[in-house]
């Protein structure tokens, strides 16, 4: 829960059991991801409120209507809001059964950052050797991005802030890495038949410079900042090109995100998807994870268990 007291105002807190709809399976939850967006929206959530969205568990009840998996089922899955608890009530178009091979940690990881990669990646259509450039490469949504892209066929050029997380980036396949917070070094490789945005700020203003005619710059995040100042001729003079703004909550609304999340599970169980877990804790210490988070401590995922 919210508490203003707390470190990153997040506290273990008591509050009322989920009572689940006919289309939501009870799940216990085992593992949770933190995701940069809910840290950001716990500094401002009300006192007493629950936040969190990507979890893994187990099956308690099965939904009434028959859909989604049986009892004991181990699941991933994601909520809208309120999904770090240790029982949540799961729409069963939200979540996907998980085979042995995949644990929960990794699961955890899935939902948002890696259905956020995959979803983007598809306004490029048939990646086989197209020019991808994924800003934030380092990040939970870049790592999966750069190998999702990669196994497509596609030449991928990520952006990192710090000089540390190139490695990762080259790591997750990335063709070539640029670093520091002036995307013009970028230039050279493009045009760009596809941009992941996820910086904001200056980065997507010059992204917007590097794309090829036709091609699309999915702006989906401002962890520098919400604010852009854009060379609007340079934009519209490539020809064709269109800037989309994507939030995953209105892209599960439209198309829910279950099979997808199957998708990345089979990837994930095949060796294919690496998860980059870098940092596992109890739930516990979830407001110093929060603020390492914040801080980029560390880099890739961090899950924190139930317990
Ligand atoms: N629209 C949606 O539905 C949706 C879904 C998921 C995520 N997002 C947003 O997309 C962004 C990326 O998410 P994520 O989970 O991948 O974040 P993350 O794990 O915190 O990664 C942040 C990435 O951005 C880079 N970066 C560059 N400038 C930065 C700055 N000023 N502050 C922090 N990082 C900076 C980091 O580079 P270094 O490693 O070098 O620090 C890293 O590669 C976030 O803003 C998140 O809120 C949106």
């Amino acid at each position: 829960v919210i508490d203003p007291e707390a470190p990153s105002r997040l506290a273990l807190g008591e509050v009322e059991a989920p009572r689940p709809q006919r289309s939501e399976a009870l799940v216990r939850v085992k593992a949770i991801s933190l995701n940069r967006g809910e840290v950001r929206r716990a500094g401002s959530a009300e006192a007493g409120a629950t936040i969190g969205w990507d979890i893994a568990g187990v099956v308690e009840a099965p939904a009434e209507d028959g859909s989604g998996p049986a009892l004991g089922t181990r699941v991933v899955g994601m909520l809208a809001s309120g999904a770090w608890a240790e029982r949540i009530a799961l729409p069963t178009n939200a979540l996907a059964p998980l085979p042995d091979a995949v644990t929960d940690a990794q699961a955890a990881c899935l939902p948002v950052a890696g259905v956020t990669a995959l979803r983007a990646l598809e306004h490029g259509g048939l990646l086989s050797g197209k020019r991808v450039l994924i800003t934030g490469a380092s990040g939970g949504v870049g790592q999966f991005a750069l190998q999702i892209a990669n196994a497509a066929g596609a030449l991928t050029v990520g952006s990192v802030r710090q000089q540390r997380s190139e490695a990762c980036a080259r790591e997750m396949g990335a063709h070539e890495v640029v670093v520091g917070d002036d995307l013009e070094a970028a230039r050279q490789h493009g045009p760009f038949d596809l941009v992941v945005e996820s910086v904001g700020g200056d980065s997507l203003a010059q992204a917007l410079t590097m794309l090829a005619p036709a091609a699309t710059c999915v702006a989906l995040g401002a962890s520098a900042s919400g604010q852009s100042t854009i060379n609007v001729s340079a934009f519209y003079l490539t020809g064709g090109a269109t800037l989309y703004g994507f939030i995953l909550f209105y892209e599960h609304a439209r198309n829910p995100i279950g099979r997808d999340l199957g998708r990345l599970v089979a990837l994930v169980a095949a060796g294919t998807l690496r998860v980059p877990v870098a940092l596992e804790a109890s739930w516990e210490r979830v407001g110093q994870v929060a603020q390492q988070l914040t801080d980029r401590a560390f880099t890739g995922k961090a899950v924190l268990y139930v317990d």
